[in-house]
């Protein structure tokens, strides 16, 4: 197989070049030339993503910056927001905060509109922001259901809409919706959150036939129980401690884990995947 891909001249350079495997900054610096994967691997592309003032949106945005794109970050924490955008700016990237509501559809097209206005184009969306309040079946109300469906799963519709016309006009782009790997288990107290994650997936999955003909990408990602600030209020260490169980890694799965396969789906090496579910739970789920 080796020497086939050689005679095709496909991975020849890297197949020969020592210390692959070795991580990015060491191979860089003992080999002085990088290719095209090792830097910048979304160089002046501009990506919006959504619930970035904390947790796995702000891991994608700083990761992202750091790829050289422009990175508009909207969130309902305004000030939250700001923060991360003015970290990232003193970090040499190029960040744009937005305060905003993502049930609220002028919210959003508040946010693309901004991005439109100082970039003229969208590359990337990431649907991000969404909340996982515990709650018994029977002493749900119809409130509590809706709000999760409008934070959860009607907020994709929202920025959905008004994102893919811009890259239905440029015949290009990538969309990456955030669900949970709690679809695949099931979970007691979050009938209504895993209900809204596996409308996610379906409206991934019907997105991508819907705009694969106009070049456009969209790809799932179910994290699993990734280690956050916000976990502290509905987890207990005994929970905690089924996930490492249930896990084969044995390590917590941290927001930036998520935002390295946020980053694979968004940057031409995932060019040939659309309508995609990737699991990223440290294998707790195999399917
Ligand atoms: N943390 C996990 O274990 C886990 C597992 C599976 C899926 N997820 C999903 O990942 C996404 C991010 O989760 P997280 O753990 O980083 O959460 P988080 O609470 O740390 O961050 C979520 C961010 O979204 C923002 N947000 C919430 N509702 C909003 C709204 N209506 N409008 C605008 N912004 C809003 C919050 O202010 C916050 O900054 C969510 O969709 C969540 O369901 C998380």
């Amino acid at each position: 197989m080796r020497s086939t891909w050689l005679a095709q001249g496909i991975w020849s350079t890297d197949l020969r070049r020592p210390g692959l495997g070795a991580p990015v900054s060491d191979r860089i610096s003992r080999q002085g030339a990088p290719s095209r994967y090792d830097v910048a691997m979304l160089k002046d592309r501009v990506a919006l993503i959504s619930g970035a003032a904390t947790g796995i949106g702000e891991a994608v945005a700083r990761l992202f910056a750091s790829q050289g794109a422009h990175t508009f970050i909207l969130d309902r924490d305004l000030a939250g927001c700001r923060k991360v955008a003015e970290s990232i700016v003193s970090a040499g990237g190029a960040a744009t905060a937005f305060g905003g509501d993502v049930r609220r559809r002028q919210d959003i097209a508040a946010w693309v509109e901004g991005a439109i206005s100082a970039s003229g184009r969208i590359d990337v969306l990431i649907n991000n922001a969404g909340v996982y309040p515990r709650q018994a079946f029977l002493e749900m109300s119809e409130a509590q259901w809706d709000e999760m469906q409008d934070i959860n799963l009607k907020s994709m519709f929202h920025a959905a809409q008004l994102v893919l016309p811009h890259m239905v006009a440029r015949r290009a782009g990538k969309v990456v919706n955030i669900s949970s790997v709690t679809f695949h288990v099931g979970m007691a107290l979050l009938t209504h959150y895993v209900a809204s994650k596996g409308g996610v997936i379906g409206l991934t999955r019907s997105l991508a036939r819907e705009m694969g003909e106009y070049n456009i990408h969209v790809n799932c990602i179910t994290p699993g129980a990734i280690k956050v600030d916000a976990e502290a209020k509905v987890v207990t260490a005994e929970q905690v401690q089924a996930w490492m169980a249930s896990q084969c890694l044995q390590r917590r799965i941290l927001p930036i884990d998520i935002a390295r396969v946020c980053l694979f789906l968004s940057s031409e090496l995932s060019d040939g995947m659309t309508g995609q579910t990737l699991n990223v739970d440290g294998g707790w789920v195999m399917h």
